[in-house]
């Protein structure tokens, strides 16, 4: 075949679709191959204008319409088809040549794959690109894993069609084997806590003041002015001011209060308890969806008494929402102090030397959680003197010294009106329990060393130390 495509898209459902017409649009030509050959017959007849395209009847052809090293993005529903379309066309491939996976593949899927492929000489590049559909056309945040060598070839292709902040790139290469789909599963699991938080200010401002949502939404829209500025915050402005046509009423309160999960928060939490981090704003928004879903469990417990109070009154409601504001922007910046935790933690369990910093200017655009306080993160992890945890650096020690009275507040109001707040709750917990000098975890080792001889370490000096509990008491080096 005489035309050498710059990159191939394999699987032309709508995100193949159009992550195959963002690389056309910049100028790439791009090699087309689906199983059904309608589809790709559809893609050219009403979008074949929109640059150069192969389409191709057969993987053979396919492969043969690349140019060397092929660059071949698989773009289907992550699990066992991605293991399919790699038996597919591996054998096609010669020594150089890699294959893209950007569907939302667990990290451990991606190391295993990568692995595998490595063996036969090829490269295999799992990345993350979120956004949907709208982002796959426009500019998505794209964050590939991969050897370097990989990304020098796919990088800038990549960087072209990426979303752009300040005229940088949203793309930039996290790291080897599983980091890029690693960080795209902590993403996931910060935008479960960014959601979980900005639906408990909604219930909140509605259950505590009795606001209507339309009202809310002006609150929100008012937020995305300053500091909260972030495309949830966005969208939830449009999704509480929307009126269900077919009763009139708000489109809110006509939908099922019983929120769905595809899995990749939860991978968030079950990885997070591997490496042993605390992830609990994003454990808490997982748990929070689960406990959703339980209508028996919800409907058995409907009878149970609540505090007398349901509503705040006096100069306590007229300062509540703008506590609230406080409160969400202090949660929200725990949340992400414990996404990077992970990032960290994932880094140095598996050598990837990820660069927190460039995870957050990439997040910056074209990904669900893109916020205008990204660059705050990105400012934080760009100088030599980098933190421990997020919270210390200066800016956000001062947010939180700025908000901690108001978030105080609300988690106690919350708690006085009995309206559920597992994500404020947790994150100031957390703020607490990392302030605090001392923690009731030396009991904890006190309890585990009475009933199971566990063994104490002591603050005065070194070694493991056992108590005869059931004995004289005295004390001996394990
Ligand atoms: C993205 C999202 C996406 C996610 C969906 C739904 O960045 O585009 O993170 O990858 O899968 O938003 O996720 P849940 O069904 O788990 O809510």
């Amino acid at each position: 075949m005489a035309e050498q495509a710059d990159i191939g898209v394999t699987r032309l459902a709508v995100m193949g679709r159009n992550l195959a017409r963002n690389f056309a649009r910049h100028g790439h030509t791009v090699a087309l191959h689906n199983r059904t050959e309608a589809r790709t017959q559809a893609l050219m007849a009403e979008f074949g204008g929109e640059g150069n395209f192969v389409p191709t009847e057969s993987a053979q052809q396919f492969v043969a319409s690349l140019a060397r090293p092929r660059r071949l993005m698989v773009m289907v529903k992550a699990g066992a088809p991605t293991d399919t379309v790699i038996d597919e066309f591996a054998p096609l491939l010669e020594p150089g040549d890699m294959i893209v996976d950007g569907g939302n593949a667990h990290f451990a899927d991606t190391r295993r794959r990568e692995a595998a492929l490595r063996d036969r000489g090829l490269h295999f590049v799992g990345t993350g690109v979120p956004g949907g559909e709208e982002r796959a056309l426009h500019g998505p945040s794209i964050m590939p894993g991969g050897s370097a060598e990989a990304y020098a070839s796919l990088g800038p292709l990549l960087e072209d069609i990426s979303a752009k902040v300040d005229d940088e790139p949203c793309c930039t290469h996290i790291g080897p084997d599983g980091a890029g789909h690693f960080v795209k599963m902590v993403h996931n699991g910060i935008e479960y806590a960014d959601m979980q938080l900005i639906a408990e200010a909604y219930d909140l401002l509605r259950r505590a003041l009795g606001m209507t949502p339309a009202r809310i939404a002006e609150v929100f829209r008012t937020w995305n002015q300053g500091r909260l500025e972030s495309y949830l915050i966005e969208i939830t402005a449009e999704v509480l001011g929307h009126t269900d046509a077919a009763t009139g009423k708000p489109f809110v309160d006509v939908v099922l209060d019983q929120a769905e999960q595809k899995g990749t928060g939860r991978w968030t939490v079950q990885t997070a308890l591997d490496l042993g981090i605390p992830v609990s704003g994003i454990a808490e928004a997982v748990f929070a969806r689960s406990l959703s879903g339980h209508a028996d469990l919800r409907d058995a417990s409907q009878g149970l008494p609540g505090p007398a109070g349901r509503s705040l009154g006096g100069s306590a409601a007229e300062s509540f929402t703008d506590d609230v504001e406080q409160a969400l922007y202090a949660s929200k910046i725990v949340a992400y102090a414990q996404g990077v935790h992970q990032i960290q933690a994932g880094s140095q369990e598996y050598g990837w030397g990820i660069d927190p910093g460039a995870v957050a200017k990439i997040w910056r655009g074209g990904c669900i959680i893109r916020a205008r306080f990204l660059n705050r993160i990105t400012e934080t992890y760009s100088g030599t003197d980098q933190p421990v945890t997020l919270l210390t650096a200066p800016y956000f020690r001062e947010a939180l010294q700025a908000a901690q009275d108001a978030w105080r507040r609300v988690v106690s109001s919350a708690a006085e009106l009995g309206l559920p707040a597992p994500g404020f709750s947790a994150a100031l917990a957390y703020y607490d329990a990392l302030r605090s000098p001392r923690l009731p975890a030396a009991l904890i080792q006190g309890q585990r060393d009475f009933f199971g001889a566990h063994t104490y370490r002591r603050t005065d000096r070194d070694g493991a130390f056992h108590t005869l509990w059931g004995g004289d008491r005295t004390e001996q080096s394990a």
